[in-house]
């Protein structure tokens, strides 16, 4: 059975979507079969894999509010074992508030079940706040990855976090689990980042992964080349690091079911 992994914070702009796309990429060129799945309607998922409205006939708004079969959703990728369902909601209010509106609780959890079996990871890239579309993406999920931007606000945001996905476990979701909070737009040279790095592991005792995302302007560049960084800059920085972190959560996934096997 797939891991449902939430990419999730109410902050904006710290690396989510970046995270899903290029992680979702090192995933499938590892070898192993994921779907990703926007539930944000900036739509930034199919801005990375070059989609225009044109190219999608049916996606996370019907999935939310028309019940359609989900395999109707689902797209293909150039990358073999990547498919994705983009957040069709383009700049339309009504659109959006259609959306919104019609994402009653375990919507998305219904709506994927039928498929968890075909892939090894399904991932949910969420949009900056602690609504409707992330609530949803936290109760289909087994697991949550929260990227934490290195700067000093970054401690301030996450007592809510934790407040809410905590509150989400203990009434809607007794499995959800923390995957990891990853560290992104890391540079080393910066002194106030290693502060705030140290600071980070010091609260989340365990729960930081090892790997880091450094800044690098080749991540940047994603939605404008419309591919994933490994398929414009295999050898960069910020493609090895989404490799690595991509081997972190497999290598972790096997301890679980060695684990449940012993
Ligand atoms: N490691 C990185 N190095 C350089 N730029 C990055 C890196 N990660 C993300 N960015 C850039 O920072 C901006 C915000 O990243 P991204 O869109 O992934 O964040 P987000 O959390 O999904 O934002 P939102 O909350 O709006 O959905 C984007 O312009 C992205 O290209
Ligand atoms: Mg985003």
């Amino acid at each position: 059975m797939g891991e449902i992994i939430a990419i999730a914070s109410q902050k904006g702009g710290v690396g989510k979507t970046t995270t899903a796309v290029n992680l979702s990429a090192a995933f499938a060129q590892l070898g192993y079969r994921t779907l990703l799945i926007d539930v944000d309607p900036q739509g930034g998922v199919a801005a990375s894999f070059g989609m225009s409205r044109y190219d999608i006939e049916a996606g996370i708004l019907e999935i939310f509010s028309e019940n359609i079969p989900i395999e109707r959703t689902i797209h293909k990728t150039e990358i073999e074992n990547l498919a994705l369902i983009p957040c069709n909601v383009w700049s339309d209010e009504e659109e959006k508030r259609k959306l919104i509106g019609s994402a009653a609780e375990s919507k998305l959890k219904s709506a994927i079940r039928p498929v968890v079996d075909k892939y090894n990871y399904l991932i949910i890239d969420c949009p900056p706040s602690l609504g409707n579309l992330t609530f949803n993406a936290l109760i289909s999920a087994d697991s949550i990855i929260a990227p934490i931007q290195c700067e000093y606000y970054a401690l301030k945001a996450l007592g809510r976090f934790l407040k809410m996905t905590r509150a989400v476990k203990e009434e809607h979701n007794p499995s959800l689990r923390y995957r990891g909070f990853l560290l992104t737009m890391v540079d080393m040279r910066n002194n106030l980042t290693k502060r705030v790095i140290e600071k980070v592991k010091y609260t989340l005792k365990g729960m930081v992964f090892d790997t880091y995302i450094p800044r690098n302007v080749r991540l940047a560049e994603v939605p404008y080349y419309g591919r994933p960084v490994m398929l414009f800059d295999r050898f960069c920085k910020g493609s090895k690091s989404y490799f690595d972190l991509a081997k972190e959560i497999i290598a972790s996934s096997e301890v679980v079911r060695q684990k449940e096997v012993a």
